[in-house]
């Protein structure tokens, strides 16, 4: 598993505001989405692609566009919704399915209560959204759950990770024959006893739909 912490003083601006715990939600809407933009661009380094030839008005030139089959953009429900159009953005051929998620706030154990994907993602690039690699419990189930499918190349986006997260997906995934990747805006400090990354930015479900 490969993390790469995107450094970059626009994504570091836009991630100090989105911490601020007197920025209103629609604001820290606006600046995940353009924070996920910003983490896509480095994500999608790895994108397949095919070779094309394309006639400009002057000659034949040497080409790229996305190979197929497409890349699956996956939003890990509910806070990775706040994810997608961000992603989407960069993307606009990828196909999305997504995954809902729980985490029981006693034991920190992820499980799934919806998918909507596609039974079979062999050969599939897929983009797992999701803002807080806390514990790391509900991308690891998430990204088994993609590979159980056949998918065969992983690259997950997280606006903020903890160390303790990334270890227990190195620890989880270990033994995986296929690449991962996890794209991160920055990686914190610790999880306090609640399972919260801290400094981090509080419940980013909350700060994006509001207190359910
Ligand atoms: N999920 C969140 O929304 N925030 C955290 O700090 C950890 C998990």
């Amino acid at each position: 598993m490969r993390i790469h912490v995107a450094d970059h003083p626009l994504i570091a601006h836009k991630l100090t505001a989105l911490r601020d715990e007197t920025t209103d939600s629609p604001t820290f809407r606006r600046l995940a989405d353009e924070l996920v933009t910003l983490l896509a661009y480095e994500a999608t380094r790895d994108v397949r692609v095919d070779e094309v030839t394309v006639t400009t008005p002057v000659a034949e030139a040497k080409g790229t566009k996305l190979a197929s089959p497409k890349p699956l953009v996956v939003p890990i429900l509910r806070a990775g919704l706040g994810m997608l159009d961000g992603m989407m953005r960069l993307l606009p051929t990828a196909e999305v399915g997504f995954l809902g998620m729980v985490r029981n706030e006693d034991t920190l154990e992820a499980s799934t209560y919806a998918e909507r994907l596609p039974d079979d993602l062999s050969g599939r690039q897929c983009y797992v959204l999701d803002p807080m690699l806390a514990t790391g419990g509900t991308l690891a189930a998430a990204i088994r759950f993609l590979v159980d499918r056949g998918a065969d190349h992983i690259t997950a986006i997280c606006l903020l990770s903890a160390p303790e997260g990334c270890d227990r997906l190195e620890k989880e995934l270990d033994g995986l024959d296929i690449p991962v990747t996890v794209v991160t805006a920055a990686m914190d400090e610790k999880l306090n006893e609640k399972g919260y990354i801290v400094p981090g930015l509080g419940d980013a479900g909350d700060r994006l739909y509001g207190v359910v």
